[in-house]
Order: C-alpha cells, then structure tokens, then sequence
C-alpha cells in the first residue's frame, strides 16, 4: 500500500507548476544536487563508510561470511568490550580473554582485506575499571602501562597480528567513561605510547591513531587544542586523525578541525571517525545520509555500536537479525533495512564517485556514481518527515539530450527496526521526469509511511 501511495506521490513531479500548493517551494534550503560532469568526478569509491565498530561474534565464524562480503566490510575496531574478564587490570588471565578475542576477531576481518584498528583501552579492562582503579600513569609512575605495552605489543608480533593494524591510542578519554584521570595524565600516555611504538622497527607499518575523542573538534575545547600542541610540541602526529560523531556532523566538524590543524600547522592525513551515527539514526534513511556526508569529504567511517553485552559482539553493529536475537549462539542470519543500503553502495554504486551538494538546511542528502550503464543516487532523509528536492546538473555529460524526458527508476530502502529483516529493496517504479536546460530536479518524500525509508534513483547513461 505505502509503495502504491509512493508511486503515485512519484508521479507529482511533472506537475510542479500545475499543483504548486501540494509541493512546498524548491530552494537551496531543500534541494541536494548532483553534478554529472566529466570534470567534477571523484574517483571510484572505496566505500569509505563500511566499517563497523565491534559486531563480530565470540565464535568468529557464526555469522556466515557472505553477511561481511555482500557489503564490502573493510574496517573492524575490536579489543573484547563487555566480556566478563575484565582486561589487564583484573591479572593476566583476563588480560588474555580479552586478547584472545581481540585476535580471533582480527583474523575474521582479515579474511575480507579489513584494516583492523585495535582498542587497547578495552583490553585494559576500563569497563570494568572505576576512580578507584588503577590507571595507566597513577602518581606519575608509569610501571604497570610500560609492562602492559610490552605485554600487548608482544603479543601482536607473536600472533602475527601486525598487517593493516591501527593502534588506536586509548578510547575517548575526554568522554568521562574510558579515562577517570586528568587531561594532563592522558597527554602524557598519548607521548608515551606513540613514542614507545615509533622506536620499534617492527612495528614501522603499524599506524598510530586518535585522539578518538567523543567530542567533535572545537577551537574551543582545550582537549582538542592541548592535544594538537602536544602532538606538535613533542613530534607525536598519528598516522590518522580519529573522533566520534554520536551525535555529530561532519559537514560541522570539518571547518572547525581545519581551524585547528592551520593553527597547529597539523600535516594533513586520512580521518576516520571510526564511530558515527546514534542509535536512532541506525535506519536505512540515516545509513544514507552518513554515507553521503562521508564520501563528500573523503572521510573514513565506522558504525557507532548501541547493543550491549554479547550482543555488541554480535550483528555488525545493527545491520544483522537473527531467528531468535536472544540466542547467543543462534544461527539464522538475515539483514535489516540498513544493511540493504550497505549492500547497493558495495556491489551497485560502481563507476565514479560525483561531486555533491546537500540540502542547505542539512536534513537531506545524496551519494551519487556515474557506472557505464546507469548513473545511482543514494538519498537519505535524516529522521525527518517532509518533502525535498535533487537537481540532478549536465546531463549531458552522460550522453543524454539537453532536453526532452529522463526516466528514473526508484528503489525503496525500506526499513523495519534494528531486528527487523529486510530481504531487499522494494521496487517503487519508473516515472519518466521533464526537463530542459540540461537540468532536471525531482522531489523526494518522506511521508509517515515511508519515515525512516532511503531512497536509490537510477536513469539509465546515454550511449
Ligand atoms: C556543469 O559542468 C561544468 C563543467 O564541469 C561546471 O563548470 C558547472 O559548474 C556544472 N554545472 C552545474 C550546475 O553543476
Ligand atoms: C588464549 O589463547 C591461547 C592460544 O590459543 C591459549 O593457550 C590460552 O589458553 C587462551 N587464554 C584464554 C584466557 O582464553
Ligand atoms: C571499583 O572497581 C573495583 C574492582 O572491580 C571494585 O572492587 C570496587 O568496589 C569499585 N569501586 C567503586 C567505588 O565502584
Ligand atoms: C544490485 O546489484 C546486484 C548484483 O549485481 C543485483 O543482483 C541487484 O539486482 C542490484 N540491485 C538493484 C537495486 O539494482
């Protein structure tokens, strides 16, 4: 019923001028736009938006294969968060659990060519740390995280752990959960780590990453402004630049880092916001619109995780159901709404990346790829009912007339919940649009039946 109403909401856009008080007035503010021109394209993707922040099972092998190659899953980040043996401040043999399933995790990522970024503030144990514990560098004695870093580091080598690692240096220590101690102490373990990793030539290929904070770079916040002092005052800069976005907005944080990397004169290197999205943005709309801003400016993403216990080691970070979502061990795999979304970005947005603009009032906003027989474009409303626009400029680029009629077919990312199944999109039909002056611009509507749905349009290039 929803795809039938779609379909004939779809067929509005010819009538633009003839029912102007059904459609809302297009402006910058509402309309996302494409530049199909041969100058403006951005390279092939890489799907710089398919990580995933733990989501790998205990028994790496229990979700099957095909769920981590069917959306071209390329970044883990692992280190056995919430097991019941709590790390290296519990004794070693909680250390080695958490080890363990940091190792067997690294080599089911492996397996599909992942970069593998590890949490050593997870095998510390700080979930299960508090005030009282002990922290690495307490009263200036730096003993006990000395012979950690040689436990850990070891261990890496031993298990031949080192290709496409990422040390990521210790987890949002600005945040108030993972680091109980001062800015100061966590500088002074920044300098620490980075220099007692650069000094082994064994671990030369292994990247250094952070500060992973929670909060988005601020030239207000002095965790972000003594942080760039330090790295440059002591010649520790990572080999990646890492925050979160939980909430956040790349299209926000991007100007205010390059504040701070000018100020600091910061060389410029790849960023990963290696956890975005919130919980309630997990929808295939918000999956959409995450890619979208990501792959606009080339940044590097995984997907926050919101399960807790086993089952935040489990699902993929909310892309995957299962028969019985209580059943640790259960089988049965099936993708969620989102997971489609993966899915057509990986094996169906082939070509070269377009360059994009978003809706000016941010709500909206599209990924598209010219491939040698269509031209796709991915669009996600972010947790928004309403009515937008894409403008869709030179067209003929592709091939096609200047004027005269584009078909687009729509597909229906449709979602239902984190454990809802989805078995694929749903065909929304082809509606051929008017257009002269090599431009065409189409609504997109997010009606209550379709509120957390995203959208693929594709037209066919010219010959
Ligand atoms: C169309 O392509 C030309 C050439 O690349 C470019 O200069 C122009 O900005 C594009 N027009 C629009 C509206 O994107
Ligand atoms: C960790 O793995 C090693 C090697 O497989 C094994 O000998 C050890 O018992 C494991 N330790 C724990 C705590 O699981
Ligand atoms: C802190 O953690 C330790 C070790 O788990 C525990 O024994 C202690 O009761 C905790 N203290 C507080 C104040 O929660
Ligand atoms: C995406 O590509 C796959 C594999 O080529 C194909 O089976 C599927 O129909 C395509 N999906 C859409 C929505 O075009």
């Amino acid at each position: 019923m929803a795809s039938k109403l779609l379909s004939l909401l779809a067929a509005l856009p010819i009538c633009i001028n003839a029912a102007p008080n059904l459609l809302p007035r297009q402006d910058s503010g509402n309309t996302a736009t494409v530049d199909l021109s041969v100058g403006a394209r951005r390279g092939a993707p890489q799907n710089l938006a398919s990580g995933v922040l733990y989501g790998i099972p205990d028994d790496p092998t229990q979700i099957p294969d095909n769920f981590y190659s069917d959306m071209g899953y390329n970044y883990a980040r692992i280190g056995g968060a919430q097991l019941a043996e709590g790390g290296w401040s519990e004794g070693i043999d909680a250390y080695y659990a958490r080890f363990n399933n940091t190792r067997d995790n690294y080599i089911q990522a492996r397996k599909f060519g992942a970069k593998v970024i590890v949490l050593p503030h997870d095998i510390w144990g700080t979930d299960h740390a508090n005030d009282s514990t002990v922290w690495p560098g307490d009263n200036g004695d730096w003993t006990n995280y000395d012979q950690y870093l040689d436990q850990l580091l070891g261990d890496l080598k031993a298990n031949d752990m080192l290709d496409g690692l990422v040390y990521d240096t210790w987890n949002e220590p600005d945040g108030g959960y993972f680091w109980k101690r001062s800015q100061a102490q966590y500088l002074d373990l920044w300098s620490r780590t980075y220099q007692r990793i650069r000094q082994d030539s064994d671990l030369s290929g292994v990247w250094i990453s952070g500060p992973s904070y929670a909060g988005t770079p601020n030239t207000g916040n002095d965790w972000w402004t003594n942080w760039a002092a330090r790295i440059v005052a002591d010649n520790t800069i990572p080999d990646q630049y890492t925050w979160h976005d939980e909430p956040g907005d790349v299209a926000v944080d991007i100007p205010q880092w390059q504040s701070i990397q000018s100020q600091y004169s910061l060389p410029n290197k790849e960023i990963n916001i290696n956890e975005y999205a919130t919980f309630d943005q997990q929808i295939s709309a918000g999956a959409a619109w995450w890619i979208s801003r990501l792959e606009r400016y080339n940044l590097r993403g995984l997907r926050g995780n919101w399960l807790s216990g086993w089952q935040l080691r489990d699902f993929l970070a909310s892309l995957l159901t299962k028969t019985d979502t209580n059943d640790y061990t259960g089988t049965g795999y099936a993708g969620n709404g989102e997971y489609n979304v993966y899915k057509y970005y990986y094996n169906n947005m082939t070509g070269e990346r377009a360059t994009t603009t978003s809706t000016g009032d941010g709500v909206m906003d599209v990924y598209a790829t010219v491939g040698t027989d269509k031209a796709r474009v991915l669009t996600g409303v972010l947790n928004q009912q309403g009515t937008w626009f894409i403008t869709l400029n030179n067209l003929s680029a592709l091939g096609l007339s200047t004027s005269g009629v584009l078909n687009i077919q729509t597909w229906g990312f449709d979602d239902a919940g984190h454990f809802g199944a989805v078995a694929g999109p749903s065909d929304r039909g082809v509606y051929g649009h008017q257009y002269d002056g090599d431009t065409v611009t189409f609504p997109v509507y997010q009606t209550s039946q379709d509120e957390n749905t995203a959208w693929g349009f594709e037209f066919a290039v010219g010959g």
